[in-house]
């Protein structure tokens, strides 16, 4: 269905990539993302708290970034990739924003913390390293009404330097290079002089009347 297509009142097929996976889903027209989510799709991480888009319970990230899926229609985003909390991190592998909110303690009833998690985590994907106020700004439109906002910005604050400390370490990695036995390739201070027992580079062994090594 493309957004010049007249559909409804029936219910129509609509294709959505959720969290990497392509699903089709017979919905009404007048049906919200969130609907489809939580009452077609069976993912209830996204909650329904107003549905007036008034308390960020139901914040996903479409094509990165973060809606209210209360106030945006299924069959407007059609084709475009949502991510839920359900996408980001499992028991087995939390995401960084996870981890962060339960080391800090970030959240007490829970209600609004899927919301708040997806906001900050599109606001790290944009900004690595935000300052204290970009991440007040980014759960600014997520209502938590046990008032964990001290512990919720210490965690967005942690999971960015986590997320930092992670992806720094990576690079490290591809940068480390293992040289070949005689130092092929590589150039300067870090270049292998050739072992004394193996053959010549490109050449035969050379024939020596001294025993191999290890020889009887
Ligand atoms: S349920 Fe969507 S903003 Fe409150
Ligand atoms: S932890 Fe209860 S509403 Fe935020």
């Amino acid at each position: 269905m493309t957004a010049d297509v007249v559909c409804g009142p029936d219910a129509a097929p609509v294709m959505l990539r959720i969290n990497g996976v392509s699903r089709t889903v017979l919905v009404e027209p007048r049906h919200t993302l969130l609907e489809a989510l939580r009452l077609d799709l069976g993912l209830t991480g996204a909650k329904e708290v107003c549905d007036h888009g008034q308390c960020g319970a139901c914040t996903v990230l479409l094509d990165g970034r973060a809606v209210y899926a209360c106030l945006t229609l299924a069959v407007a985003v059609e084709g475009q990739g949502v991510s839920t909390i359900e996408g980001i991190g499992g028991p087995g592998e939390l995401h960084p924003v996870q981890r962060a909110f339960i080391e800090h303690d970030a959240f007490q009833c829970g209600y609004c913390t899927p919301g708040q998690i997806m906001s900050l985590v599109a606001l790290l994907d944009r900004i690595p390293n935000p300052t204290e106020d970009e991440v007040r700004g980014a759960v600014a439109g997520n209502l938590c009404r046990c008032g964990a906002y001290p512990n919720i910005v210490r965690a967005g604050l942690a999971a960015a330097a986590a997320m930092r400390a992670r992806s720094s370490t990576r690079s490290q990695r591809r940068l480390v290079r293992i040289p070949s036995p005689r130092g092929a390739g590589v150039r300067g201070r870090g270049a292998v002089p050739p072992h004394p027992n193996l053959p010549p580079p490109g050449g035969k062994e050379q024939s020596t009347s001294s025993p191999p090594p290890f020889a009887g």
